[in-house]
């Protein structure tokens, strides 16, 4: 029988297998573990990559998102505007912080927040609107934009799933404020384990992000101080007596609390190699989608949305049938593996039950919630494979 993983991260590994093998024994006989020459090449090269100022890895993307919020200095009785069909990290780091996530419904065929929506949701409280690039399609950043320069308020961009996307010819995360992706192995662009990356063309964020990173310490951490206080304290006299041949001594002097939350140079070093190939992954996902859309044209399934204006990466190809238990169940039987994103939006979700949101709320999430399925649609997806895929759902009864 076949057996379709919905990811196949082992036929990625195998593709480039070699150059992984090889950087990774580099870092481990280098004995250079954290932030050291790999971490900073993959923050230049990434930086590069999206024509941003500033890269500062991560430990994850839930992390970078945790102290993108803290470095605009939201936290305690803020509301933070954002989607309520993503995943549930997006509304975590918002509570993370002591402030409260504000949900609004999306659009029905992009599944992306509905800007139209967001407006009655503004209050008093309101610091930012947090859109998700969700299952790698940008959202409506104009409109978002334009309500949060007339409200006076920050956009963070959730672009975890969007690697390598673009709104009208500008690579997301680069179209707000600052901006968070997440390197979880099943990403567009994965490591061996967890990493993220905050970017921002501000260089005071990029500042207040880096001590965040590491303990609120150091010089980071000091002018990190300062530009969350304006300046107004005096701070202890450092020690310049201390000997630092062997440890940076400002090390110990700490003026935030912050995280520990640093991206490995092993994960670095692996990320490099990868990232060379991001568009290449990407295209043939796009690929893999123009099949699939054209192969299901008349079937039952409805099959995703694109904007026009879009480069859409497909983290996620997503149908939707009015049978979805069965489809599900029946792709298994074929060997196929599928995904359900999301089966309950986070308005839904037990833990937000003190926020008083029922159901009828937003209905387009919720109506999603009941048929949206992902079906497999990574780079090294064989033809037959995809031919297969269709086959069998055309085949069913
Ligand atoms: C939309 C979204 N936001 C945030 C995250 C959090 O990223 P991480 O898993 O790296 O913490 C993810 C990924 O898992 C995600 O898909």
């Amino acid at each position: 029988m076949r057996n379709i993983p919905l990811i196949d991260l082992k036929a990625q590994y195998n593709s480039i297998r070699d150059e992984i093998n090889k950087v990774t024994i580099d870092v481990l006989s280098s004995s250079q573990y954290i932030i050291g020459e790999k971490v900073k090449s993959f923050e230049k090269e990434f930086s590069e990559y999206l024509n941003v100022k500033n890269s500062i890895s991560v430990g994850n993307g839930t992390d970078g998102l945790v102290i993108a919020l803290k470095s605009l200095g939201i936290g305690e009785g803020d509301e933070v505007i954002t989607s309520t069909f993503t995943f549930f990290a997006t509304a975590e780091s918002i509570s993370s912080v002591g402030a409260v996530p504000v949900f609004v419904d999306v659009k029905k065929d992009t599944f992306n927040i509905d800007p139209d929506k967001i407006k009655e949701k503004i209050t008093s409280k309101t610091k930012a609107i947090m859109p998700v690039h969700v299952f790698g399609q940008p959202a409506d950043m104009d409109k978002i934009n334009a309500i949060s320069e007339k409200h006076n308020l920050y956009v963070i961009e959730d672009a975890c799933q969007a690697i390598g996307a673009d709104y009208k010819g500008r690579k997301i995360g680069t179209l707000g404020d600052i901006a968070v992706f997440s390197f979880f192995p099943t990403k567009n662009l994965g490591c061996a384990g967890d990493g993220g990356m905050i970017v921002t063309n501000n260089d005071n964020l990029a500042t207040i992000c880096k001590a965040l990173r590491t303990h609120g310490s150091g010089s980071n951490g000091k002018e990190a101080y300062n530009l969350l206080n304006n300046n107004i304290d005096e701070f202890l006299e450092e020690d310049n007596s201390i000997d630092n041949t062997v440890y940076n001594p400002l090390k110990y002097y700490n003026y935030l609390v912050g995280h520990n939350s640093r991206l490995d140079e092993i994960q670095a070093a692996i990320l490099r190699v990868k990232l060379k190939s991001l568009d290449k992954w990407n295209n043939l996902r796009c690929e893999h989608v123009q099949f699939y859309n054209e192969s299901l044209k008349y079937t039952e399934f409805i099959t995703p949305f694109k904007e026009e204006y879009v480069k859409h990466v497909y983290h996620m190809y997503i149908l939707q049938s009015e049978r979805r238990a069965d489809v599900v169940s029946y792709l298994r039987d074929k060997g196929i593996a599928t995904g359900i994103y999301y089966p309950v939006p986070l308005h839904l979700q037990k833990v937000y039950e003190e926020l008083g949101y029922t159901l009828g709320d937003m209905p387009n999430s919720e109506y999603l919630s009941e048929r949206t399925f992902a079906i497999p649609v990574y780079p090294e997806l064989e033809y037959e494979q995809k031919k297969y895929i269709v086959d069998m759902l055309k085949l069913l009864k």
